[in-house]
């Protein structure tokens, strides 16, 4: 894993940016796995930024977003659909049909979750999988105690995260209880992983996930497993992390041997 620890909520948006355009860039047919939530938005922001300054396009690029409620429509004011659109997908030029979100308003919702898994097996699996974190250590939907060998599937939702997520609905009858979410082992496939974390809220999960053991009790600690894991955390986030100084450290150590590496190859 490497571990990015950056001063502010807009530092970390930039070097996630940074990563998802030498991504677009190396690769404009990329497969890039999207993510909700709050922390995600200045990213957001950042790529939109790009693309109006025709530094990127994502004309061929195609995207899975990692959940979607399950029993809300898309075009909900709080569907993830919606969330996309309204964010992101509607400042880009980005073609609607390549872009892919769980469906939690049919009939069959395990069928759409096996479908979806289907899906992005077809299109070669995803290059780069954007992820948040849940303060109780979730990643997608999947909830503590989720299988780190799950795929897409759905996911009943913990109290505390319809706790967390009780302020974004105008009526608790209208807030969902599950959702469609890709799985742990669906996620471990991507080729790269990005996880952004900003704030204090986040600090105890974010040092569950990198200092602690492996374990379904906190589902985003199986970044551990993953060959090219970035986390990136504002001093906020990392704030209870044990190893700070040393992932400081290894960071200014690794930008000096990189340059040394492109100096020697000339
Ligand atoms: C939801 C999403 C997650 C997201 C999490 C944290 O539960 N399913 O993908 O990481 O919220 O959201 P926020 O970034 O708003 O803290």
């Amino acid at each position: 894993m490497e571990i990015i620890i950056l001063p502010t909520p807009d530092h970390v948006a930039c070097y996630g940016a940074d990563l998802c355009e030498a991504l677009i860039r190396a690769k404009p047919t990329a497969v890039l796995g999207l993510a909700t939530g709050s922390t995600p938005l200045a990213l957001y922001n950042e790529l939109i930024k790009r693309y109006q300054q025709q530094r990127l396009s994502f004309s061929q690029i195609i995207t899975f977003n990692l959940d979607e409620y399950v029993g809300i429509s898309a075009n909900h004011h709080q569907s993830y659909h919606y969330y996309m659109k309204t964010r992101l997908f509607d400042f880009i030029d980005i073609n609607p049909a390549n872009t892919h979100i769980p469906c939690g308003d049919v009939e069959n919702v395990y069928h759409a979750a096996i479908c979806y898994e289907q899906q992005i097996q077809n299109k070669g699996g995803i290059d780069l999988q954007l992820l948040g974190i849940g303060r109780n250590g979730h990643i997608g939907f999947n909830e503590p105690t989720s299988s780190l060998n799950s795929i897409t599937r759905v996911k009943a939702l913990t109290r505390a995260t319809q706790a967390d997520n009780q302020r974004f609905f105008d009526a608790i009858e209208q807030q969902p209880t599950h959702a469609i979410t890709m799985g742990i082992k669906t996620i471990l496939q991507a080729k790269q992983l990005l996880l952004l974390a900003t704030g204090v809220n986040k600090a105890r999960a974010v040092k569950a996930m990198i200092e602690g053991p492996v374990c379904a009790m906190c589902p985003a600690s199986c970044l551990q497993l993953h060959q090219y894991a970035t986390i990136v955390l504002d001093q906020q986030a990392a704030s209870e992390l044990t190893m700070r100084d040393y992932y400081q450290f290894a960071k200014q150590a690794s930008d000096t041997f990189s340059t040394q590496y492109v100096d020697l190859g000339q």
